[in-house]
């Protein structure tokens, strides 16, 4: 049993300056952790035990399917030159020499050392398949590294790699992941997504993201509620909404002096932004400086997604059009600009958003400036375009599967897994010899979890359903199997023998019967010791207090908040149906 009085736990009245998401002025506040430089941090004993727990977890789960590893952080630059990533990490790689003058890495992934090892053990198929995993410090000089344990320089990562002799085998391994993945978020108390993720550079290979939303993520998903349907909002589609076209009519000028928005036409003309074409005039610039005129043509209410026009014309960056551009294509300015005229070549892409796709009598600009057009039909009145989706969801919009509505947030990345393919086995010479006799090149996979996101997520998860107290403190509970304690016993004041004794029996029978209990023990006025308690985020807690006298004692679920009277003899069995032990 730990008593508080004897432990470090260096819990602080104000979150750092610097502390901007919850998770991070919560893992200072409660003493799980001390920065000591830029992305790097000393957990402290409640970090540690946390974070021991997750990895817990993980191993058990893990060892289901795959047997665990422990390979140097310590990398010679030899095996990261076979396969190119020595120059192809660039400077997010820490590299050092040694006494003599080699070059060596810190490990920031690690399919080089465990592609060496099949390439120098493995001869047969008869030896297939294999899932290796390990638990294990990872090094990464990111550039910006913040938000507290989320974006470190140093971090853990269960990272582990399935070497199979067929796409099928890998089909199996891949798979194996990600039932195991579920179980173990599930078993941390997370709610998450499984985001199908690119996918284009490996051809044809799969890639799933596990995403927790949260304001503190940098990745912005879209998923339906049943989970079933996920996606990065670069690539998320949903089904439209069926809108109803005005009346067919001649095609027709209009004189819109001044009127240049969608809301300013709208509004003079009386009509719908979803009865208007909305003209985006961009060039796309290629690394080599070719460059390229795109022009789409979205819905009124709609808004580009840059990054799918941008993988439509095919690897450039997308700018807006200058003025002269525009003038160029258009001969009218910006405002006025429409599709009537336009012509592809080489030097002009035309796109019309799928959402436009069947639509008619719509308004557009009428290349003409100060005049706009009504009763517009794609492929009636213009027909030269290529028709995409290149459009960004938005909430609530049915998704494509199920047309449940669309929830859009930002999220944070805990786990990966990849079918990667053959680029390890080639570049590094793994070979095999298959049933024929013949030798083959194993196909990999590849997966990581980071450790720490898992302990943030829950933190960031809790923490912004509980809100804020009137005071404007953070709140926040940990799921019972990740906290770094499963009860805290409060004895509400210390200096009375028969409260400071029922505490110690109860975390005693707590002990027994296989909690984790933390027995509040320091001399500290009860006010203290509940603030404490709920800061470092354990989700149970009973308070030893004047109702013991009665024989009653208070136990707080943190978890729902709610708070329940038991006698003191009833307190054990309580929280063993609570926690199902
Ligand atoms: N700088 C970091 N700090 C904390 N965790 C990280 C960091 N980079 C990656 N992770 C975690 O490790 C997991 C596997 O890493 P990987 O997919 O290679 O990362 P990334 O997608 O950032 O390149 C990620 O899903 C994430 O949970
Ligand atoms: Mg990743």
């Amino acid at each position: 049993m730990h008593r508080w009085s004897r432990l470090f736990i260096p819990t602080l009245r104000e979150a750092p300056a610097d502390a901007v998401v919850a998770s991070h002025q919560i893992l200072v506040r409660a003493g799980y952790i001390r920065q000591l430089g830029a992305g790097i941090y000393n957990y402290l004993f409640l970090g540690t035990r946390s974070i021991n727990k997750i990895v817990a977890i993980v191993r058990e789960e893990m060892d289901k399917i795959g047997q665990e590893f422990y390979l140097p952080a310590l990398n010679p630059a030899e095996i990261w030159q076979e396969s190119g990533r020595w120059t192809g990490m660039g400077e997010n790689m820490f590299r050092l020499k040694d006494r003599k003058g080699a070059d060596l890495c810190l490990g920031m992934t690690h399919e080089e050392v465990m592609t060496s090892i099949a390439r120098d053990e493995v001869r047969s198929y008869k030896q297939l398949p294999q899932i290796w995993y390990q638990i294990q410090t990872k090094f990464r000089d990111e550039p910006r590294p913040k938000s507290g344990l989320l974006r470190v320089r140093q971090f853990t990562m269960k990272d582990s790699y399935s070497f199979d002799i067929d796409e099928a085998g890998l089909d199996v391994s891949y798979r194996l992941h990600d039932e195991a993945y579920r179980r173990i978020f599930t078993r941390c108390g997370l709610e998450f997504v499984a985001v199908e993720a690119d996918s284009g550079a490996m051809g044809g290979s799969q890639s799933q993201e596990f995403m927790v939303y949260t304001e503190a993520g940098e990745d912005l998903i879209a998923s339906s509620p049943d989970g079933k349907y996920a996606a990065n909002i670069e690539k998320a589609t949903a089904l439209l909404a069926v809108v109803e076209d005005l009346p067919d009519a001649e095609l027709e000028e209009v004189h819109t002096p001044g009127q240049r928005t969608i809301e300013e036409v709208g509004a003079f003309l009386k009509t719908q932004p979803h009865h208007q074409v909305k003209t985006m005039a961009m060039m796309a610039v290629w690394p080599d400086g070719k460059a390229k005129s795109v022009v789409a043509f979205l819905r009124g209410d709609h808004q580009l997604n840059e990054t799918k026009l941008a993988s439509l014309v095919g690897g450039a960056e997308l700018r807006p059009m200058q003025p002269e551009e525009i003038a160029s294509i258009f001969n009218a300015p910006a405002g006025y600009l429409g599709p009537i005229g336009l012509k592809q070549s080489d030097k002009l892409m035309i796109v019309l958003d799928k959402a436009l796709e069947g639509r008619r009598n719509l308004i557009a600009g009428a290349n003409k400036e100060e005049f706009h057009l009504r009763n517009v039909t794609p492929g009636v009145h213009f027909n030269d375009f290529v028709v995409a989706d290149v459009r960004t969801v938005t909430e609530g919009e049915p998704d494509p599967i199920g047309g449940q509505p669309l929830r859009i947030g930002k999220a944070v990345e805990i786990g990966h897994i990849f079918k990667l393919g053959y680029k390890y086995t080639e570049s590094m010479g793994a070979r095999v010899l298959d049933q024929n006799g013949k030798e083959v090149m194993p196909i990999m996979g590849c997966y990581g979890i980071g450790i720490e996101r898992i302990l943030t997520s829950a933190m960031e998860l809790s923490a912004a359903k509980k809100g804020l107290t009137d005071r404007g403190d953070l709140q926040y509970a940990l799921p019972p199997s990740i906290a770094p304690f499963e009860v805290v016993i409060t004895v509400t004041k210390q200096n009375d023998a028969s409260l400071a004794e029922a505490g110690e029996k109860i975390a005693r029978d707590l002990e027994a019967a296989g909690f984790d209990v933390l027995l509040d023990d320091r001399d500290q006025s009860a006010g203290v010791k509940f603030k404490d308690a709920d800061l470092i985020g354990v989700p149970y807690r009973v308070n030893i207090g004047k109702k013991l006298a009665e024989g009653k004692v208070e136990l707080v679920d943190r978890l729902s908040d709610t708070v329940t009277e038991h006698g003191v003899g009833d307190v054990v069995a309580q929280l063993k149906s609570a926690f199902q032990k």
